[in-house]
C-alpha cells in the first residue's frame, strides 16, 4: 500500500487550481442513467471514487467514453466524460460494489424510475457510524415504490411507474434529497419535497436534471417542487469546484502560514466555513482569480464551532479545522451533530502531540506550540486529509499509511501542495 510523507515546517505560497467537487460529480454520473441520450459532463475530477463509480455503472450498461486525455492537456483542468445509458442491461447493484462506495446506492432512484424496478445492495457499515437509508427508502415508497428487504438487498419495483408525492424528511439528508430528485423527475404528477438538503451539490444536480428535461424549482432552499415529465434527454454540464477542496487547502495555508490562491474556487459555497477561518486568524479575500489565502505572522486562534447541514459549517471539513486549532494559542471546542464516531482522526492527531479530549459529541482541543511528525493511520476520507495538515506543520517526519483514503477525494493532493513549497511525496509499496 502506498504511503505519503511529509517534512513539515515549511510555509505554502503559490496557486493551487481547485478540481470539480466530488459529491457533484457521482450524483451526475448517477443521473445518467434517467435517459437513453448521452450526458456529457465537463470538469470532472480525477479521483478513486470516479473510477470506482464508471466500474458500477458499466455494469447497468452504460457506455463510458472519457475525452481530454491528450498528452498536451492542461493536467490541472477537469477531464470530460460522455456517459450514456442507452439500455440498461441489469437493474441490480451488487454487494461488492455497494460496499465500497455509499453513494453507488443512489442508482436505486434512476433504475427505478426507468426500468420500473431495481435491486440495489444496503451499502453496509462505515468507519463513520451507523449511515441508515431509512430515508431514502422512505422518499421512494412515497412517490409509490413498493419495497422489500431481502438477503440484505433492497429490492424496489414500480410496475407502473413511479407517481408525484409529498416527502418530508424529518432530517436533512443529501443523499435522500438527490434520491427524491431524480426519482420525482420522472414520476407522473408533482413532487413536494420538504426540508430538503440545501447543499450547493443538489442545486448542481437539479440544474444538470433541468438541462435534461426535467422540471425542479427551488433547489437550493429547503422545499423543492419537481414536475414530472415523461422522459428526460441528454445535456451537458460543468460540474461547480469542490467546496470540501477548497475548505481544505484554506486550513492547510491557515496552519503552515503563507499565501495561497484558490484557483476557480467561489467563495459564495463556502461562507461559513471561511468565517471560521478568518477568525482562526488568516485573511480571506475573494479575487477574479478565486480566493486567496495568507497568514503571515500572527499566530492560530481558536474557535467554537458545530456541525451543521449548508449553509452551516460542513461536517467534512471538521477534521481539518480539528487539525488546524491543535495549534491554537488557546483552547477550542467542535461539536459534531451530522455523524456520530467522526472523531477518527483524534487519535492519530494526537500521535502528532495534539492535546484533545472528546465528552461525547464534542471535542475540547487545547492548543499546543509544536507538533511532532510521526507514523499515523489514515481513517477515513476527511481525516486523512486533517493528518496531512497537522504534518505540514509538525518538527520533522510525518509517515501517513492506507493513503487510499485520500486517492477517493483529492485529486493531485502531492503535487498540489509540491508548487506551493510543502515537502510532501508517494512512497509507492
Ligand atoms: C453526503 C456526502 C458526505 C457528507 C454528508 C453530510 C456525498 C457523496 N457524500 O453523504 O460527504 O458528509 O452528505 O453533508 O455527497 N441519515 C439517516 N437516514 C438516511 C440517510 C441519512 O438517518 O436514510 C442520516 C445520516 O446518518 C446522517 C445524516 O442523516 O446523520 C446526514 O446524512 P446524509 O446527508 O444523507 O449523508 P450522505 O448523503 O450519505
Amino acid at each position: 500500500m502506498d504511503r505519503i510523507r511529509i517534512v513539515g515546517g515549511h510555509r505554502l505560497n503559490g496557486t493551487i487550481p481547485i478540481s470539480g467537487a466530488k459529491n457533484a460529480t457521482l450524483p451526475l454520473m448517477i443521473a445518467s442513467l434517467l435517459t437513453d441520450e448521452p450526458l456529457i459532463l465537463e470538469n470532472v475530477p480525477r479521483l478513486a471514487d470516479v473510477i470506482l463509480l464508471q466500474r458500477i455503472l458499466g455494469n447497468h450498461g452504460v457506455d463510458l467514453m472519457i475525452a481530454g486525455k491528450r498528452a498536451d492537456t492542461d493536467p490541472n483542468s477537469g477531464r470530460t466524460i460522455h456517459l450514456s445509458a442507452k439500455q440498461i442491461v441489469d437493474t441490480t447493484a451488487p454487494y461488492d460494489m455497494v460496499s465500497r462506495m455509499r453513494a453507488s446506492f443512489w442508482v436505486v432512484a434512476p433504475l427505478l424510475a426507468r426500468m420500473g424496478e431495481a435491486k440495489v445492495s444496503l451499502p453496509g457499515g462505515c468507519a463513520i457510524g451507523t449511515r441508515p437509508v431509512d430515508l431514502l427508502i422512505m422518499a421512494l415508497e412515497k412517490l409509490g415504490a413498493d419495497i422489500e428487504i431481502e438477503s440484505g438487498y433492497v429490492v424496489a419495483q414500480a410496475k407502473r411507474g413511479l407517481r408525484g408525492g409529498r416527502i418530508e424528511f424529518p432530517k436533512v439528508t443529501v443523499g435522500g434529497t438527490h434520491v427524491a430528485l431524480m426519482a420525482a423527475a420522472l414520476a407522473r404528477g408533482t413532487t413536494e419535497i420538504e426540508n430538503a438538503a440545501r447543499e450547493p451539490e443538489v442545486s448542481d444536480v437539479a440544474d444538470c436534471l433541468n438541462k435534461m428535461g426535467a422540471k425542479i424549482s427551488g433547489a437550493g432552499t429547503s422545499r423543492i417542487v419537481v414536475e414530472g415529465v415523461e422522459k428526460l434527454h441528454g445535456a451537458t454540464h460543468s460540474v461547480l469546484p469542490d467546496r470540501i477542496e477548497t475548505g481544505t487547502y484554506a486550513m492547510a495555508v491557515a496552519m503552515t502560514g503563507g499565501d495561497v490562491v484558490l484557483q476557480n474556487a467561489r467563495p459564495e459555497l463556502l461562507m461559513t466555513a471561511l468565517d471560521v477561518i478568518r477568525k482562526a486568524g488568516a485573511t480571506v479575500t475573494s479575487t477574479n482569480e478565486g480566493i486567496r489565502i495568507a497568514r503571515n505572522g500572527s499566530g492560530i486562534e481558536p474557535v467554537e464551532v458545530t456541525t451543521e447541514p449548508f449553509p452551516g459549517f460542513p461536517t467534512d471539513l471538521q477534521a481539518q479545522l480539528m487539525a488546524l486549532v491543535t495549534r491554537a494559542k488557546g483552547t477550542s471546542h467542535i461539536t459534531e451533530t451530522i455523524f456520530e464516531n467522526r472523531f477518527m482522526h483524534v487519535q492519530e492527531l494526537a500521535r502528532l502531540g495534539a492535546r484533545i479530549r472528546l465528552y461525547g459529541d464534542t471535542a475540547t482541543i487545547e492548543g499546543v506550540s509544536r507538533l511532532r511528525g510521526a507514523p499515523v493511520m489514515a481513517t477515513d476520507l476527511r481525516a486523512s486529509v486533517s493528518l496531512v495538515i497537522a504534518a505540514l506543520a509538525a518538527e520533522g517526519e510525518t509517515m501517513v499509511n492506507r493513503v487510499y483514503h485520500l486517492d477517493r477525494g483529492f485529486e493531485k493532493l502531492e503535487a498540489k501542495l509540491n508548487a506551493c513549497g510543502a515537502q510532501i511525496e508517494r512512497l509507492s509499496a
